[in-house]
């Protein structure tokens, strides 16, 4: 009984002294591992068996300027950042803004772009914070979407989804009058949708960054360092014009 209680203490003190990998752990194995989630596109998103995105192909860079393999992870986006804590891979890049909230849980990098949550609605819908007053709203779960949707003064039912995409299904199929989400990828449905769909204010900004475990101090320099640098070697311009036409860095 007493054994038993010894070794369940020890392996309750190994599991919180688990560490994160540092930078010099990482680079020794020859492989980061990466968690994005695969379903925000034109950000991370899988099609089919292959993960691409701005944001994959710029992790990709990273890792090569590091000389490093990649190992992706995919996770539902709720679940990413209690992943890191569980120290399940070494960083997450999935268009997290950075929140005083998710200050106190992770560290984020240096932005990798800046953004805003922008409404988008049929012809004839809201198309200012004012106008969601009574209205029926999507948003993904556990976003800031959902955070700053709440604030809107009079707003109606925020219905949350699991995945953006089908919180813009829910708009498409008229059981919303709106769907907040990113910028970027608003203008992209109206794009896709041709004159079925319009963009509507900006509800708020945000800086989008990189995070790492809270106190991973090696890593998240390391992060910092060799996005400066694709940066500065034409390397992030390059993969920003691929994909929206022009440089979304924050300026
Ligand atoms: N930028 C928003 C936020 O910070 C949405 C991010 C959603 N990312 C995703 N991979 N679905 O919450």
């Amino acid at each position: 009984m007493k054994k038993a209680l010894l070794i369940l203490t020890s392996l309750t003190l190994l599991a919180s002294a688990a560490q994160a990998r540092t930078w010099d752990d990482i680079k020794k194995s020859g492989t980061i591992k990466i968690a994005t989630e695969g379903a925000f596109p034109p950000f991370n998103i899988l099609k089919g068996k292959e993960l691409t995105g701005f944001e994959v192909e710029l992790a990709n860079a990273l890792a090569k300027q590091m000389g490093l393999k990649v190992q992706w992870v995919t996770q539902p986006f709720d679940n990413l950042l209690i992943g890191l804590n569980q120290d399940r891979y070494d960083f997450v890049i999935a268009s997290h803004g950075i929140t005083p909230e998710r200050q106190k849980a992770v560290d984020f990098s240096n932005p990798h772009y800046c953004t805003g949550g922008a409404i988008v609605t049929k012809p004839g819908g809201p198309m200012t914070a004012a106008a969601l007053k009574g209205k029926k709203v999507a948003v993904q779960v556990g976003t800031t979407y959902l955070e700053n949707v709440r604030k809107v003064p009079g707003v109606g039912d925020v219905k949350t989804f699991p995945k953006d995409t089908d919180a813009q299904a829910a708009l498409m199929a008229g059981r919303t009058d709106a769907w907040v989400g990113d910028k970027f990828t608003g203008l992209d449905l109206v794009k896709a949708q041709k004159g079925k769909v319009v963009q509507g204010d900006l509800l708020f900004k945000e800086r989008i960054a990189m995070a790492v475990k809270k106190g991973n101090a090696s890593l998240l320099k390391e992060l910092n360092s060799q996005l400066a640098k694709a940066m500065s070697n034409g390397t992030y311009a390059k993969i920003s014009t691929g994909y929206f036409g022009q440089d979304i860095r924050c300026k």
